[in-house]
């Protein structure tokens, strides 16, 4: 499936996705700045925030506790919010837009 990252300068970068891989993995392989995955996925960073375009936030499954709690780190927080290792590429959410926040935790 296609994702597209809007990076903090305005560019648009848009890449393939396998199904069943995560936005994180999407986003670090690719060297997205400030998409640094640091704890693997595991829900021990913030480091992987983004923030998805409203067009698609209810086609995303819902924020778990566990990744409540992370997003309190998350710096410039906003409503669609949410750890890109959370999100994993399905049929769904192709074409998926999500802005890359200009800082990281
Ligand atoms: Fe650490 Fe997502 S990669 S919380």
């Amino acid at each position: 499936v296609e994702m597209t990252f809007i990076l903090p300068n305005d560019t648009e970068k848009t890449f393939q996705m396998p199904l069943g891989a995560s936005l994180m993995e999407v986003g670090r392989d690719n060297e997205m700045p400030n998409i640094e995955g640091t704890c693997g996925g595991n829900l021990e960073c913030a480091t992987c925030h983004v923030i998805v375009d409203p067009a698609f936030a209810e086609k995303l499954p819902p924020v778990s506790e566990e990744e409540e709690d992370m997003l309190e780190y998350a710096i410039g927080r906003t409503p669609n919010s949410r750890l890109s290792c959370q999100l994993t590429a399905t049929r769904e959410i192709n074409g998926l837009r999500v802005m890359i926040p200009t800082a990281v935790p």
